[in-house]
């Protein structure tokens, strides 16, 4: 049997990442920031010089890299890179990687392998369409677009980058449509997932909903 997954899908700065660390935690399972890796590949490409529309050089990337998580910090050939990671443009550069199948093919199986006893929490964009297609609860997190602006807004300038709000938005936008267009893992909530609006919630509201429909499955199950 393997593990059980929860997934938590949607757009940029939705949310996810909070919402899927800290139920992680409360679980006691383990969680996986796949766009951390879309992260990592970008990061490495443009630290090598290699086009981000280089689809077998990113790939090469993708299937080479040597990543740690641990404690909160993100580790790259045992460089920490937890800060640079979050950067706009790493961000915006992962998003352009993200269209390339191979790159995207690459980075499967190193993503199954976080399924792990007693269970793993991932976020992403295709996590519960792609790679875990089975997993025993599917979450789509949204909110508008204007509010993700904002809240990626706070969350810049609280670590001491610089940021202006109009170029968050149109950022979002453009990051938006290309995760939503794109032909291979188009984002898109899973058939089966659950969607959450989380304009009007907050992290521990939006925690509190997750795992309420998780031991509601769970006890259906019984
Ligand atoms: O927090 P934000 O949504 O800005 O970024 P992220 O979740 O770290 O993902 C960075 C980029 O990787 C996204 O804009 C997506 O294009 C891509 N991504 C993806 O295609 N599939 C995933 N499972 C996760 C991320």
């Amino acid at each position: 049997m393997s593990a059980p997954v929860i997934t938590i899908d949607g757009p940029t700065a939705s949310g996810k990442g909070t919402v899927a660390e800290k139920l992680a935690r409360t679980l006691g399972w383990a969680w996986l920031d796949s766009g951390a890796l879309y992260r990592l590949c970008a990061l490495q490409a443009q630290r090598e010089g290699v086009d981000l529309d280089d689809e077998e050089r990113v790939a090469q990337i993708a299937r080479a890299l040597r990543v740690r998580f641990a404690q909160g910090c993100v580790e790259l050939d045992g460089h920490d890179v937890t800060d640079v990671l979050r950067d706009e443009s790493v961000g915006n550069a992962a998003s352009r990687v993200a269209v390339l199948p191979a790159v995207r093919e690459a980075l499967l199986a190193l993503q199954r392998g976080f399924r792990v006893a007693p269970g793993l929490v991932a976020d992403g964009r295709d996590m519960g369409t792609v790679v875990f297609p089975d997993a025993e609860l599917k979450v789509f997190l949204t909110a508008s677009v204007e509010s993700r602006a904002e809240r990626r807004y706070k969350q810049l300038i609280e670590k001491g980058f610089s940021a202006k709000l109009p170029d968050l938005l149109r950022d979002l936008q453009q990051r938006d449509a290309r995760d939503a267009n794109r032909a291979v893992a188009p984002l898109r909530p899973a058939e089966d997932a659950i969607v959450i609006d989380s304009t009007h919630l907050d992290v521990d509201a939006t925690v509190e909903r997750v795992l309420k429909a998780h031991h509601a499955r769970r006890r259906r199950a019984c």
